[in-house]
């Protein structure tokens, strides 16, 4: 798998603590939690497709519908399709070129973000893994200043969409105003992932949790996410215009269980490349005992 990845932050926090922290919260800590063991899904195949709901950013300003909708998502689903985001579509055609540009760079050109003093923080792996061997280097004229901007108002954009989610959340599960949204703070990791074709009986990624509050993804067309739902496992296809949102490990403890996480996996058989884009949303763990 080939990484492009950034840490943000919106606010004045040092960032780089967190993202050493983000990055130290490894699957033995995540296997504290009773899960089904891993090796039970070893070849595990999706045959059915999730019907997760498509949320309507804009109608759960007006429509109590679309607000029972969000409520069976948080409970029972534990992905959904958010539609109607306000994300610039220009923006996101934007940051898939340029992903897919710079993956295509030799080593030499993606160090010079490595050492770029932006907007964000890079954490290296997008340099520390080679891209794959079949990949094509092009000396492409990539602005390393511009693919810094341009995901710095990609994640600006998207931050603002989660808390006006989270918000949602709340209005939702019938929380006072401020209960959970005082409790996920704008930080986290963007990443661009680019994954080749899985080899039979392999994963793409692993069966995992994400152990942050939320997560939104950005995926192309070539689909491969799974989700296991009641012991089964479900494919989360692309749906045109929609991110999909999936719930992290710290929202399930923080709502003692109301909402949970969703233990899911990637398995790309249809596509030579599979591209996503992950933003990952997190909590300072010493702020949520409270
Ligand atoms: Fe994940």
């Amino acid at each position: 798998m080939f990484t492009l990845s950034f840490a943000f932050k919106t606010s004045n926090r040092d960032t780089s603590n967190y993202l050493r922290h983000f990055l130290s919260i490894n699957h033995k800590e995540k296997s504290m939690r009773k899960i089904t063991p891993e090796e039970k899904f070893k070849n595990a195949r999706a045959k059915k497709v999730l019907s997760a709901p498509v949320i309507d950013m804009e109608r759960l300003l007006y429509d109590s519908k679309e607000n029972e909708k969000l409520y069976e998502a948080l409970v029972n689903a534990g992905f959904l399709y958010l539609s109607n985001h306000g994300i610039d579509k220009n923006l996101i055609q934007e940051i898939k070129r340029v992903s897919a540009e710079f993956y295509h760079l030799p080593a030499s050109k993606r160090k010079e973000l490595e050492d770029f003093k932006g907007n964000l923080i890079h954490d290296g792996s997008a340099f520390s893994l080679s891209p794959f061997a079949k990949s094509i280097e092009k000396d492409a004229n990539i602005d390393i200043e511009y693919v810094d901007s341009l995901f710095y108002k990609y994640i600006g954009e998207i931050t603002n969409l989660a808390l006006r989610l989270v918000s949602f959340f709340e209005i939702a599960l019938g929380l006072e105003k401020g209960r959970l949204l005082n409790r996920v703070e704008p930080h986290g990791v963007q990443n661009a992932l680019c994954y080749e074709r899985t080899p039979p009986k392999k994963w793409g990624v692993p069966g995992h949790y994400d152990n942050g509050f939320l997560t939104i993804l950005m995926q192309d067309d070539a689909g491969g996410l799974q989700a296991m739902s009641k012991d089964e496992w479900f494919s989360i296809p692309p749906v045109k215009d929609t991110f999909v949102v999936n719930f992290g490990n710290m929202l399930e403890h923080i709502s003692y269980g109301v909402v949970t996480a969703t233990w899911h996996n990637v398995r790309n058989t249809s596509a030579p490349l599979r591209w996503s884009w992950p933003t990952f949303f997190g909590k300072w763990f010493l702020h949520i005992f409270y």
